[in-house]
């Protein structure tokens, strides 16, 4: 049976009045990686942080590597965080922290690491990211903006999670950059069956890693399910997101498989705009 790495069921969220879920139900099995996306404001961090159990529902459950997080024991909940890395939206690095201590952070949080492999740990997950040893004792403020967020990548990897929550991963990265972190997060994916659930706008970025899409629309999820199947949703959000110019350019590689037929749905790929 596949494993469900994250299981929310009926999930409210309310700040005041405002309910910004209303019944949401979605699970993500090991291995995949869903793709959550929705306008600006419709709830996606929001939803991102309710897996991480960092806001409470106001009705529903999450559950996330077989623990309901409203049902546990604080030290239950504790260790569960050091089986997931986070990236948040703005990167979020440490300003008075080198980039260095950035990433050695949590192994140090773990109490059970001496230096020399915290330093090898450190080094090896920067590597990965593509950043050279040379800026290690940089501060956030001497790097450029996607140098902070590979970094704010190692740290999340820092502790070799089975799950990784991103929220907008690519944003800011040029498309090389984009590409090279779309390489990593397979290559992760493949050795350590790593699970992500991932908010995206860069259409690039959602077709070349998702399995599964998640579209956040008025509070629900109006479609959960792979690209073929969301992309023939009618839902105009949807209609509107994938099959607008920029859509289309991004679904330009896979369109065939996505048996969408008629020719007049084609991306232009020449003489039109
Ligand atoms: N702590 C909070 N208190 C009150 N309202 C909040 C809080 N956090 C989020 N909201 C509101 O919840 C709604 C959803 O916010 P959220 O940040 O989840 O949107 P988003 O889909 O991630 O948007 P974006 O694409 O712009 O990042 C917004 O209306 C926001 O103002
Ligand atoms: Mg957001």
């Amino acid at each position: 049976m596949t494993e469900q790495v994250v299981e929310v069921n009926g999930l409210w969220t309310r700040f005041g009045r405002h309910a910004v879920h209303r019944g949401i139900d979605v699970s993500v099995a090991r291995g995949d990686v869903l793709s959550l996306v929705g306008g600006s404001g419709s709830g996606k961090t929001t939803l991102l942080r309710q897996m991480m159990g960092l806001e409470r529902p106001s009705r529903g459950s999450v559950r996330v590597l077989g623990v309901d997080l409203h049902d546990c024991d604080p030290l239950v909940l504790r260790q569960l965080r050091n089986r997931w890395g986070v990236l948040f939206q703005e990167g979020a690095l440490f300003s008075a922290l080198t980039v260095f201590e950035n990433v050695a952070l949590p192994l140090e949080e773990l109490h059970a690491l001496d230096e020399e492999l915290i330093r090898e740990l450190v080094m090896m997950k920067l590597d990965m990211v593509g950043i050279e040893a040379r800026h290690a004792r940089k501060v956030p403020a001497e790097l450029s903006g996607g140098m902070v967020k590979r970094v704010a990548l190692a740290r999340s990897l820092a502790l070799e999670p089975e799950l990784l929550f991103l929220d907008e991963p690519t944003a800011g990265l040029d498309p090389d950059r984009s590409e090279s972190f779309v390489r990593l997060i397979e290559q992760l994916r493949h050795e350590l069956n790593l699970t992500v659930v991932m908010v995206t706008h860069d259409l690039d970025t959602l077709v070349a890693l998702s399995n599964r899409i998640a579209v956040l629309f008025d509070g629900r999820l109006v479609v959960v399910g792979t690209l073929r199947e969301v992309v023939h949703s009618q839902h105009p959000f949807i209609v509107n997101f994938f099959l607008g110019e920029r859509g289309r350019r991004a679904l330009e590689a896979v369109w065939d498989t996505l048996g969408m037929g008629e020719a007049g749905m084609r991306p232009a790929t020449q003489g039109g705009a």
